[in-house]
């Protein structure tokens, strides 16, 4: 009798410990499962949609197809706390408004085009000058404000496909270009986006993602103390309305030193430097060191106070570090938060800006037959 209690028993504990560990990898693989909500109505009345990540580690990025916009991103602090490290806004509407390209992806010209113009195989084009004279992130209507098409891909690594056709002459540029850019949140917090473009014209392509990161996990607060290492040895010194002068100058000597890690604070407010002074702050495109078209490592970014590490990884040949400048506490952000004078910095990866007035520059032609390809990763860590 006794036997038999016992192999009873021990058969409710097997079908207990089966159910558990059943109920477990559910919720595993719910974990990872790619949820949907609305977002919100464009402008012109287009419903747009949320899309979360969430991997096994715990990280979380929302990411909207409105401007394929990367709107919340969890990273963890060196006490295994995980909060938003980035700005943003609650809905769509808060984009409607007018926001800085928070989180955005940008093209189909990342940064500047002096003068709204360039000339491509002997024909000059003029787009829209929506910086001053200058052209700026694609346009009046760039990437970041149109509607993507989004495919969900779950699994242990989920991720986001987004995909969109620029007519020929849309703002402005040449040929139909269709666009692929590919979010895939990694095991390892990570989050690798991978873009891809071919045309049937002879265009122009500088394509990159607009985040701004605060990794204070407090985002009512300034980057000033974030100590950043840029693996680049030059930089691009810009004119006053922030175009490359076409000089790449060293970055020794100088504020624009970042080879070993820094305050941003140490030389941001130094205006004796012109080029400070030019961009109100640091609003420059570094030319990396590792001029190769492989996935390597460009910056990094730790916080003193969260312990908060950010690595970046590229396959171009520069990054555009922009510290916030022009926020000015105009803008409301996620639960209320103003966003004040630098509480972002972005870290953009490209070709440099004005490339197509600038023989010298590294060439942004894409004809058609060739593909456009490039990798970007953004890693988080703690220390
Ligand atoms: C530019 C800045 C600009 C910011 C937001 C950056 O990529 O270099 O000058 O203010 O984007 O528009």
């Amino acid at each position: 009798m006794k036997k038999q209690v016992k192999k009873a028993a021990t058969l409710f504990l097997l079908a207990c410990v089966t159910m558990m560990s059943c109920d477990t990898s559910k919720k595993e693989s719910e974990k990872n499962m790619i949820e949907k909500v609305s977002f919100g109505k464009t402008t012109d009345g287009q419903e747009t949609e949320l899309y979360t990540l969430k991997n096994a580690a715990g990280m979380e990025v929302k990411i909207s197809n409105f401007g394929g916009t990367v709107v919340s991103w969890t990273a963890p602090n060196n006490k295994g706390v995980y909060e938003d490290v980035i700005l943003g806004c609650d809905s769509v509407a808060g984009y409607n408004k007018g926001v800085p390209y928070f989180g955005a992806l940008i093209g189909r010209y990342g940064n500047r085009i002096a003068n709204g113009k360039f000339t491509l195989e002997g024909k000059e084009y003029t787009l829209a000058q929506n910086n001053g004279v200058n052209a700026l992130h694609g346009g009046l209507k760039g990437f970041d404000k149109v509607l993507w098409t989004a495919t969900p891909i779950e699994g242990e690594e989920p991720a986001l496909k987004l995909t969109y056709t620029a007519k020929d002459g849309e703002e402005g540029y040449p040929g139909n270009l269709s666009v692929e850019v590919v979010y895939t949140l990694q095991k390892n917090n990570a989050l690798k986006i991978d873009y891809k473009a071919t045309t049937d014209k002879t265009t122009i392509i500088n394509l990159t993602n607009h985040t701004y990161f605060n990794l204070n996990g407090n985002l009512d607060s300034d980057i000033l103390d974030h100590e950043v290492t840029l693996n680049a040895d030059k930089f691009l010194p810009v004119d006053k309305t922030l175009i490359p002068t076409g000089e790449l100058k060293p970055v020794t000597g100088n504020v624009f030193d970042f080879l070993k890690s820094k305050k941003i604070s140490a030389g941001i407010n130094d205006t004796t430097d012109t080029q400070i002074k030019a961009g109100g702050g640091y609003d420059h495109c570094w030319v990396l060191t590792d001029s190769s078209k492989t996935l390597k490592p460009a910056a990094t970014v730790y916080e003193p106070k969260s312990g908060r590490v950010l690595e970046v990884f590229t396959t171009e040949p520069a990054i555009q570090f922009y510290t916030g400048n022009f926020l000015n506490g105009t803008i409301k952000g996620k639960n209320g938060i103003i966003y004040k004078h630098r509480s972002g910095l972005c870290l953009e990866t490209q070709h440099y800006p004005d490339s197509p007035n600038k023989p010298a520059f590294p060439s942004t032609v894409l004809k058609p037959n060739e593909t456009y390809q490039t990798t970007t990763v953004y890693k988080f860590s703690a220390k």
